[in-house]
């Protein structure tokens, strides 16, 4: 069957989604707020399409839902794990379709985990879909309470954003070290890659490393002492130090006396 897709709104996600869905053979039209020429506005797109994909923020989707000229048979799906499908409720038929990567527009979408949520008239088309996408389906639970939503969010956003914030740290840390700041992602990042490799294969206790894996309180206090002299706060490394901890100590790593001195070292002042 041939079905026709508007994506409303050209931004990051639309520009993974739109060569994609092409890719895969459907036909795509794409709706724009300020058209330049040869390209339609969002109601022209919707009108001529079966599943009118909202590829707006968020906080537009129920506005921008609300503006468009739905009729019976067609889909509204929007991509954002943050909002419910009531925000798709001009349209008789809504889903949610929300992939797991970070997206800049300059990436695919192969292999990403994608979160479907739909009733059971289109859930089946939606993961036939992904799977024509190259994407690995993710049912979520039905119905998904706002707790839920909540918590499957903050999940994947502390996953992509929460790791750049830690990042950003250790890149000032690495020029307070003297090193070249432009040096700093290129030359930690393969570190990160590594960490992710080694936990994918070992599980999260497994994979952990570092001086806090390894007992090693003499180091992690310098490492404190290099905060306070970068003029760093303690609080993300205290934090993220207690969370090692935990794995740490999960994975049987560590004896009675390293985790007292390192819980002692790590508690917040
Ligand atoms: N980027 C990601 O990593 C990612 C990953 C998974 C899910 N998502 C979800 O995908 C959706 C789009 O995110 P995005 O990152 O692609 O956003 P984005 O890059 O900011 O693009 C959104 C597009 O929406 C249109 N737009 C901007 N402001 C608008 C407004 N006030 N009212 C109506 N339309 C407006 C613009 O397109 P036009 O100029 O063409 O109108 C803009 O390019 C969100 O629901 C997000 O949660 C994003």
């Amino acid at each position: 069957m041939t079905r026709r897709h508007a994506v409303i709104g050209l931004g990051r996600l639309a520009g993974a989604l739109v060569p994609a869905l092409r890719q895969a053979g459907e036909v795509v039209v794409v709706g724009r707020r300020s058209p330049g020429a040869g390209e339609l506005t969002q109601a022209e797109a919707a009108q001529q399409s079966d599943w009118v994909w909202l590829t707006v923020p968020d906080d537009q989707i129920a506005a921008t839902a609300a503006a468009l000229p739905w009729r019976d048979g067609q889909l509204a799906l929007h991509c954002s794990g943050a909002t419910p499908l009531s925000a798709l409720a001009p349209a008789l038929a809504a889903a949610g379709f929300h992939p797991l990567k970070l997206l800049a527009g300059d990436a695919g979408l192969a292999g990403v985990h994608v979160g479907i949520e739909a009733g059971a008239g289109h859930h089946a088309a939606l993961r036939a879909l992904a799977l024509a996408l190259g994407l690995v389906p993710l049912a979520l639970p039905s119905p998904m309470t706002a707790q839920a939503r909540a918590a499957y969010h903050a999940a994947a956003n502390l996953a992509a954003s929460g790791v750049l914030a830690v990042l950003a740290e250790a890149e000032v840390l690495w020029a307070s070290a003297g090193l070249a700041r432009g040096d700093a992602l290129p030359a930690m990042a393969p570190l990160t890659r590594g960490a992710l490799d080694t936990a994918l294969a070992r599980g999260l206790p497994g994979a952990v490393s570092g001086p806090i894996a390894r007992g090693d309180t003499g180091v992690v206090t310098r490492h404190l002492g290099a905060l306070a002299a970068a003029g760093l706060a303690d609080d993300l490394l205290l934090a993220l130090g207690r969370r090692q901890l935990a794995l740490a100590d999960s994975a049987g790593r560590l004896d009675a006396a390293q985790i007292t001195a390192l819980r002692a070292l790590l508690a917040m002042p």
